[in-house]
């Protein structure tokens, strides 16, 4: 990969790229304080579920160097409204949730402690939020090793939205598998869905692919049905916000209509996702809360208006596909396959504390 990163600390706070620059501009910001951290979150300046998550967390280590606590009550104290802020920043990703339940856990454990110190726990948060970061990306990497087997060469892989380095702490989960087909060799092409209405696809997907030197097309997101009846897609890859204990997938929203075209057409559809990503506490897809974001994202194109004024739109961020559109589910323990309800609970039994969401 090139000389670039997503989410990063620095003494001075959190270091993101800013992703609503791409693709023209590559500018890094730094964020000092909880509610920059926190804007960044909502305006999109760093997305994508697991990166949502390590940005939380990185938000919450922050916030107890910021804390001027001199006892370890004072900083618990101190850092609940840093939970609250940041948890109320994208409601979708599960993983943001997952993220702060880990951080919190540290934090109580820690702070329980017989002769716990506030300096100490204030390092403790940060080591753990270096680690949430590592973690992720060796995720990934175990993502795209597990997914190798489901890409042959030649493969002509459909994705949408950007499940990429860009949308996690590096390597990307959908794009993970494809960086990982490109490093074993198979000569692979990407086509992305653009992704409307922020041109995820077009503006991050095709950018960092091209970057790797991935060979990658971007197409506008109603051309998915005619290239696959054309013959022109083998698979589609994309990764996920939250996926239910049943299996159904909340993702960026035109994810479900690129699943019902798959299965008109007999293409497999694979979904990429840490563990960190299912959430076995929402039973079904129905009960996922979905992200409805400003008109002006679906009003506007870039800054000039193609809706007329007055007129209304509706801009949900994500749609639920239903599980049994799902050829199978690729995380860092392997494939699973259906019946999800088994089979991705079971994942967790080797795995017990993987799962615990702050939403509750
Ligand atoms: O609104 P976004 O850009 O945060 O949506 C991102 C997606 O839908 C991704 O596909 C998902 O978070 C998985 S990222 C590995």
């Amino acid at each position: 990969m090139g000389e670039w990163f997503t989410v990063r600390r620095s003494d001075e706070g959190v270091q993101l790229l800013d992703q609503r620059r791409l693709p023209e501009e590559e500018v890094y910001l730094t964020l000092g304080s909880v509610e920059e951290i926190a804007q960044a979150i909502e305006d999109l300046v760093v997305r994508g579920a697991p990166a949502i998550g390590c940005t939380a967390a990185l938000g919450l280590a922050r916030a107890a160097e910021l804390s001027a606590a001199t006892d370890v009550p004072a900083l618990v104290r101190d850092l609940e409204p840093a939970f609250e802020r940041l948890a109320r920043t994208r409601p979708t990703a599960v993983n943001l949730f997952w993220a702060l339940g880990r951080m919190r856990e540290v934090l109580e454990s820690e702070a329980s402690a017989s002769g716990a110190n506030v300096e100490a726990l204030r390092t403790r948060l940060r080591d753990e939020a270096e680690r949430i970061l590592a973690e992720d990306f060796a995720s990934c990497r175990a993502i795209g090793g597990a997914g190798l087997e489901l890409v042959p060469d030649g493969a002509r892989i459909l994705t949408h939205c950007n499940a990429g380095a860009l949308a996690t702490a590096g390597y990307g989960t959908a794009l993970g598998i494809v960086r990982a087909a490109a490093e074993a060799g198979r000569q692979i092409q990407v086509l992305a869905d653009e992704t409307r209405p922020f041109l995820q696809g077009a503006r991050l997907t095709a950018w960092e692919l091209s970057r790797d030197d991935i060979p990658v097309t971007v197409i506008t997101d109603n051309m998915a049905g005619h290239l696959m009846q054309r013959g022109d897609v083998d698979l589609v890859i994309v990764g996920a916000d939250r996926i239910a204990a049943n299996g159904d997938v909340a993702n960026k929203i035109g994810t479900y209509t690129v699943a019902v075209l798959a299965r008109e057409h007999d293409i497999p559809f694979y979904v990429a996702a840490p563990l960190t990503t299912i959430d076995l506490a929402t039973p079904s897809g129905d009960q996922i809360p979905i992200e409805e974001r400003g008109r002006e994202e679906v009003a506007e194109f870039g800054a000039r208006p193609v809706v007329p004024a007055g007129v209304p739109v509706r801009h949900p961020a994500f749609d639920v596909t239903p599980a049994r559109l799902v050829t199978a589910i690729v995380t860092e323990k392997g494939v699973v396959r259906p019946p999800y309800s088994e089979t991705l609970r079971a994942l967790y039994r080797e795995t017990p504390r993987a799962v615990r969401t702050a939403e509750s």
